[in-house]
This record gives C-alpha cells, structure tokens and sequence, in this order.
C-alpha cells in the first residue's frame, strides 16, 4: 500500500510505503550555515547557525540525548563513513554542540577571504571546558620529543597544564618573551625541536600583548605550528586568523557565553581536514565533549556578543581612567593608555582594549586585601567575560599554582589585583571601588 504525506516546511511530498513511514519521524536536523553575506557580526552571531530547528522551535533544541537512533542500518553506516559525527553518540557530537561550533566559526572567520578571495573556511570542536580544548589542541599536535615556545605570561592552567601535564608525555615548554622577536628567533633557532608557538594575547593577568602577525610570520618561516589563545578578546575585538595563525582557542566560559553561566572551550582549526580526522579522534578518545545544556547556554549567550563588548570595553576605559588618577593606586595594567609597554601592538590587532585590567594598590598585599573585602558590589570572584565586574587576586587565586619564583620573574607580584569589568552602570562601579579603595588605605 502507498500514502502520499505532505510536511509542512520543508514542503515535501514523499511516496513512502508501509515500511517506510519512519521517515516521517525523521526529520533531519537542519542546521545548514548560511551564507555568510552578512555587514554586521552581531547578524552573524544571532543567525550562523541557520535557524531551523526540529519543530520549528525558535531556538536550537537542547538534544540531551547520550545516543542517536539508526533508522536502518545501511543510515548508521552512512553516519559513520561521514565526517559529520553529530547525530551518533554524543561524545562524538550533537547538534547542540553543532549549532554552537558554527556560529563560532563563522564569528571567527567574519569578512576574512582565503587565499583564493574565497570566504575563509575552519573547524570548530566544542569542548567540555577551556582546558579540554586546550589539551585536544596539545596532544593532536605534538609527541614526545616535540616542544612548545610560549611567552611568560599566561593563564595560570595553561602554564601548569604544559609544565605538568605536557612535560610527563615528554613534550617540553620553552618560555621566551614573544614581544622580542629576537628573542623569538634565537629560540627558534636554537631549539629545533619546537613544533608549536602558543600565543595568549592580550595576556592573563598582566594584559600584556604578542604581536600575532609578526609572530606567525617568524614561526611559519621556520615551519612551526601557532596558536592563538583568544579568550579576553573575542572574534569581536581580535581575528587571529586575519593574521594567518593555525588554530584559534577560547575558553567559552568568559566573553563568548557572558553570563558565567556555564564552562566550555573551542578548539579551531583552519586546516579542516585535520579537525575533522586527528583533531576530532583525540576530542573523542579524551572525552572533552561539551554537554547540550552547555551548548545551548553558549549560543543564547553569542548573540549578544557585539553589544556586551561594546559596553565592556567603554566601562573597561573609563574604570582604567579612574584607577589611574586615584591616589590610592600605585599602577594601572591597562593596554589602552599609550604608556602600557605593549600599546601599540593591542591597537594594531584589536578593535578596542577591551575590558580587563590589573593594577597594584600603594601598600601592597595587605591594602589589597583590606579592598577586596571591602567591595559591595562588584564580585569577589575568579574567572572574568560576565555581565557583572568580577575582581579577583591572581597571586592567591588563578597563578597560585605558578611558583612564587616564576610569579615575581612574570610581573604577577602579591598586590595585582584583576579587574573584569562588567557591563553595569559605570558610575556604580566606581561608587563601588571608591569606597573600597578609600578602605584600603586605613591604617586598622
Ligand atoms: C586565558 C584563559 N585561557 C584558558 C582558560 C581555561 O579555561 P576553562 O576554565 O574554561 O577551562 C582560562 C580560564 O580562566 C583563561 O583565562
């Protein structure tokens, strides 16, 4: 016997027989990335990922699901020759995750062209946290015997996680100062063994910038891979691979998803077939998957990137005006004024300095202390990217796992207090931090 079933959008008519009536229930997960034609990134951020879902939601579904049903087996054989994985088991991909990694992708690669003027291409793998995403980008990359070059100051895991970590599977970590491109060609050099240059720019906490096209051009000379840890930036205010780097990592916990809602982290790779073969199988072997909640939280919290950031980086120049000026304050870490060591670079390669900033209180330790417990409303917290301004102690907190050796070499003294600066009313925030910073200073 023979039906004919018509399915409201797509309009489709299918001839189905009885043993065929199972495609109705599938209707394949629609998730095409649109052409990207679009002027404004806050139009890609809203739209990347196609908007049409199973039953017509508005929204991408949350697939909370640990596995995919095969409607036949000649389907399941398919699903796994393909490269696509999202619709098989869950630690290999969900579409959850899919519709998250192509917005990623696209706000990554906004109005860049490959070398063929062509809109440029790259993978994105979605990850449990920044660390899993990180550790994915290590080890798919490098063996024993193999080293990295990376400059000093880095996010407190990312120091531990190549000192610890790395150096057991016998990768070693070599640490120059990558603003010195002499520097960075003498290593180059002298260790042939270097397979990768791992860059954080603007860097934690002391906001330090690497000059990401200057470094890629010295490593690609002598063959290296590079990387490019974009977190306090984000695809809005710096485009790493404009510059031609190899893989662009986040921890999406921060900016990208915004409202400290949820951990993550994004491995991209402009070399798709290696995200899609080595870099996919240790993403899959080390189980770094991210969960759909997660996923669904992150693409709710991109389509606001662009006007979050607007108003983090305003606030962000206005508090550093602020510190600067207070007597309280002995020094402000803040990319944006002319006199930071690394001005110019952050000027070249970013949109806006962007909101996080360290400074050091005149007394040290003990008055920063005394400020910390002091604040009434900005948030005594680690991790930064809220909406809300976030202040935390990098030598007790993030670095606390650095030696104290290394912590006074890097710049990350006992005083440096982090800002993240949120999006709240400006004059709230300084309200705030002048009555802790005038605390500070008590003598009891
Ligand atoms: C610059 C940077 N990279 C990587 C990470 C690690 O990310 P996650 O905490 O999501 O694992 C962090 C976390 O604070 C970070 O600040």
């Amino acid at each position: 016997m023979t039906f004919i079933i018509f399915i409201h959008r797509p309009f489709t008519m299918l001839m189905l027989s009885n043993k065929d009536t199972y495609i109705c229930k599938l209707r394949k997960h629609k998730m095409k990335p649109k052409n990207n034609s679009w002027k404004g990134i806050s139009t890609v951020a809203m739209h990347a990922n196609g908007n049409e879902h199973d039953s017509d939601a508005h929204l991408v579904p949350i697939y909370a699901t640990s596995t995919f049903t095969f409607p036949t087996a000649e389907e399941g054989m398919e699903r796994f020759k393909n490269s696509d994985k999202s619709q098989i088991y869950s630690r290999w991909g969900n579409p959850t995750f899919k519709a998250a990694e192509q917005t990623i992708e696209q706000l990554e690669t906004f109005r860049l062209k490959d070398s063929a003027g062509e809109q440029l291409q790259v993978k994105a793998l979605l990850h449990a946290s920044g660390q899993a995403a990180m550790t994915t980008m290590f080890m798919s990359n490098l063996q024993a015997g193999d080293a990295i070059l990376s400059h000093y100051s880095l996010y407190g895991g990312t120091y531990e996680l190549m000192h610890k970590v790395l150096a057991q599977t016998g990768v070693q970590t070599i640490i120059e100062d990558l603003r010195n491109l002499e520097s960075l060609e003498q290593a180059l050099k002298q260790y042939p063994k270097i397979k990768l240059v791992h860059i954080e720019t603007p860097a934690n906490p002391t906001i330090q910038c690497v000059d990401i096209e200057a470094v890629t051009k010295l490593a690609h000379h002598y063959g290296k891979l590079v990387t490019v840890d974009n977190t306090f930036a984000t695809p809005y205010l710096q485009q790493p691979f404009a510059y031609g780097v190899d893989f662009v990592f986040h921890s999406t916990t921060k900016f990208l998803n915004g409202h400290g809602n949820a951990i993550g982290g994004v491995l991209l790779g402009k070399d798709i077939e290696f995200m899609k073969t080595k870099a996919w199988k240790w993403y899959a072997l080390l189980g770094g998957n991210s969960n759909p909640f997660d996923a669904f939280l992150l693409s709710q919290g991109m389509k606001t990137l662009e006007v979050r950031m607007e108003r983090h980086c305003s606030n962000g120049l206005a508090i550093a005006e602020y510190l600067q000026q207070h007597p309280a304050v002995a020094h402000v870490n803040y990319a944006g004024f002319a006199s930071h060591p690394d001005h110019a670079t952050c000027m070249k390669q970013m949109k806006h300095p962007g909101p996080m900033l360290s400074f050091e209180l005149k007394g040290g330790l003990a008055a920063g202390k005394k400020f910390i417990d002091a604040l009434k409303m900005c948030v005594r917290a680690v991790s930064l990217g809220t909406v809300d301004t976030l202040i935390s102690h990098p030598a007790s907190m993030t670095h606390f796992g650095v030696s104290a050796e290394e912590k006074a070499k890097y710049g990350i003294t006992d005083g440096l207090i982090r800002m993240s600066v949120g999006i709240e009313y400006v004059e709230d925030i300084k309200d705030d931090l002048d009555q802790a910073l005038q605390t500070s200073q008590l003598s009891k």
